[in-house]
């Protein structure tokens, strides 16, 4: 039988949904098919391998996610030999985003390495572009038709036979149901006491010590300090680091589900495998319903195309297959869009759109349709020199509106949130990673950090673990609103002011004060501030080698704050405005300039 090979590397899903589609489909081609995160495949068996698909986005500033860099390092050893590959056959897909700068930079390298060992493209790479209007289904549709094409040449359908319909895929795993209830549900949630750090497959199941809101009842945003308790966990940490955390469902989410598909959430399951993926290692065996489903399946997002290509399949109500079969089509792209995407409806507002289909789902698929919950990244607000045993956060709450008429939340945020530890002992599965800031070692150097709202985090681990470390040649820009309802930790910097560790410079955007009877007129931001600070600013830079950093998650912040450093460097320094961002550069180059953003 022919052999496809579909790797992934992904960071937020996309790109093992679409991997595991693919894989869908090459079993309805009637080809003997593996999906497999790429660091989870040996990567030295792929000179043995005939044909494979990759499927890579791109993260942050053009680098690999998570579940490929092992993979990344291995393939870019300079003592593979240049025909190592020789006997494969592949295509690369990319998923990125071109209002990123290194738009798709990853799938680019990698097709670029794969020709370099020998191996042969069957197309051109392949580059989806979330930017695009009916988003990037639009290229990755046109893309696999073409790479379809081209692979049944090379391995034609056996003779005599057609494609499979989707509905007669059997599923690749399936769940025997238990008579009894095998151990306390607590047993599930096992601590690790192993040395090896937590990570994400054996997460530290930390205890909420904590969990306040900092800003006043009438702000309109609700932010929250929370802290975990991490004794016992082996986790180490430093300043610009972030903690990962896997967020579950909302309870009365996963009771709606559960009543959609009149499911027990009582009954207990183990999990077999019936296809070439393995079950995952994350779910315990044996596993109730109600763990499934508050802490795997993934039924809060949008859902992909997929899960209605895979929901269309159960359909026997009439109206309901005609319509799924649309959303599942090419044709139906655009629709969708409108139905799913731009209201952000959550797949189990879906599924009840849908309740005939709902109730004919049969539980054997739920972990094809639903994808996995993905860990969210928080940078660490606290310092273990300041705080053993600990790690805080903050974290602002995701609540918007869109034309439905609830409201949208944030998964993650919005469970942190309800975790009242005064309600009982509340535990949240995390580990930490490496982040992008870093920190300078030496006692002199000054730092200055610029993190309006919850960009100031890593900037108060920094401060912490610098002051504990006697460093204290510290500057801190913070922006918020109001200087009564979303200035939070003030007091923790008025305290480091007074003993003289610290220039604190704050822009309050909404507050209308009289200032030398003129009222405040435009929005006051930090990019303001720096501006104002331009000869402190360049004799720290230019001549005592300060780092800069710039930190939060406003989307036009980070410009604006360069914008004013180079307005900075052209004032004082007397240089033209192409010479301050050659400047500017330098200092990225060199980590004197450093930034991490988020949306
Ligand atoms: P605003 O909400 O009044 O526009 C933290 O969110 C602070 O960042 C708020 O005071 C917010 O102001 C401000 N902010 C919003 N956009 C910004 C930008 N482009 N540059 C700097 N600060 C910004």
């Amino acid at each position: 039988m022919n052999r496809l090979l579909v790797l992934y590397g992904s960071q937020t899903g996309s790109a093992q949904d679409t991997a595991e589609r693919i894989g869908r489909q090459a079993q309805r081609r009637r080809m003997k098919v593996r999906v497999e995160a790429l660091d989870d495949y040996g990567v030295a068996n792929l000179i043995s391998e005939s044909l494979v698909v990759f499927v890579c986005s791109t993260t942050g500033q053009g680098d690999p996610p998570d579940n490929m860099k092992n993979f990344w390092r291995f393939l870019f050893r300079k003592s593979l030999p240049a025909d190592s590959l020789c006997r494969l056959d592949y295509a690369v897909l990319g998923l990125g985003d071109s209002s990123y700068p290194k738009f798709n930079f990853v799938a680019k390298k990698l097709h670029k390495r794969l020709l370099q060992l020998g191996a042969s493209a069957l197309l051109p790479v392949g580059l989806a572009d979330d930017q695009h209007d009916l988003g990037p289904d639009a290229v990755i549709d046109s893309w696999l038709a073409v790479f379809w094409e081209k692979a049944l040449t090379l391995y034609p359908l056996p003779a005599g036979l057609s494609p499979l319909r989707e509905d007669e895929l059997p599923p690749h795993y399936i769940f025997n149901f238990l008579e009894d209830v095998p151990v306390k549900e607590a047993e599930q949630h096992r601590i690790t006491e192993e040395p090896a750090p937590p990570s994400s497959v054996h997460p530290f199941l930390a205890k909420v010590v904590s969990n306040q809101r900092v800003t006043q009842p009438s702000h309109f945003q609700d932010v929250r300090q929370i802290e975990f308790d991490i004794t016992g966990s082996n986790i180490k940490f430093g300043a610009g680091d972030v903690v990962m955390i896997r967020p579950c469902n909302a309870s009365e989410d996963v009771e709606k589900f559960c009543q959609l598909l009149r499911l027990d959430s009582d009954r207990w399951f183990t999990l077999k495998s019936s296809s070439e993926s393995s079950v995952p290692s994350r779910l315990p065996q044996p596993c109730s319903i109600r763990h499934l489903v508050e802490s795997f399946l993934d039924i809060a997002a949008v859902p992909r195309r997929s899960f209605f290509e895979l929901l269309a399949t159960f359909a026997t109500n009439e109206l309901e297959r005609e319509k799924l079969a649309e959303f599942s089509s090419a044709r139906g792209q655009e629709e969708l869009h409108a139905y799913c995407n731009r209201p952000r409806r959550t797949a189990l507002e879906v599924l009840a759109d849908f309740p005939h289909t709902t109730a004919e789902l049969k539980v054997d698929y739920l972990l094809e349709l639903f994808p996995e919950i993905q860990p969210r990244s928080f940078s660490i607000a606290s310092s273990l020199l300041a705080q053993p045993n600990s790690i805080q956060i903050l974290v602002a709450v995701v609540r918007y509106k869109t034309k439905l008429q609830k409201p949208r939340k944030g998964l993650c945020s919005s469970w942190l949130a309800s975790l009242d530890p005064s309600q009982g002992d509340m535990f949240v599965p995390l580990w930490v990673k490496k982040g992008g800031l870093k920190f300078p070692n030496d006692l002199e150097t000054p730092v200055i950090m610029v993190g309006p709202g919850t960009g100031v985090a890593p900037f108060r681990a920094a401060l912490q673990e610098r002051i504990a470390l006697g460093r204290t040649a510290n500057m801190l820009f913070f922006g918020c609103r109001s200087e009564a309802k979303d200035f939070y930790c003030r007091s923790e910097w008025e305290e480091m002011e007074r003993a003289g560790h610290l220039k604190l410079f704050t822009a309050f955007s909404r507050d209308q004060f009289v200032a030398v009877s003129v009222l405040q007129e435009d929005k006051v931001y930090v990019q303001h501030r720096v501006k104002e600070q331009a000869t402190l600013l360049w004799d720290l830079i230019s001549n005592m080698g300060a780092f800069f950093y710039i930190a939060g998650n406003a989307k036009q912040m980070p410009t604006g704050v360069c914008d004013a450093l180079k307005g900075v460097f052209q004032k004082e320094g007397g240089v033209s405005a192409s010479q301050a961002q050659e400047m500017l550069d330098a200092l990225e180059k060199s980590g004197h300039f450093q930034s991490e953003t988020w949306s």
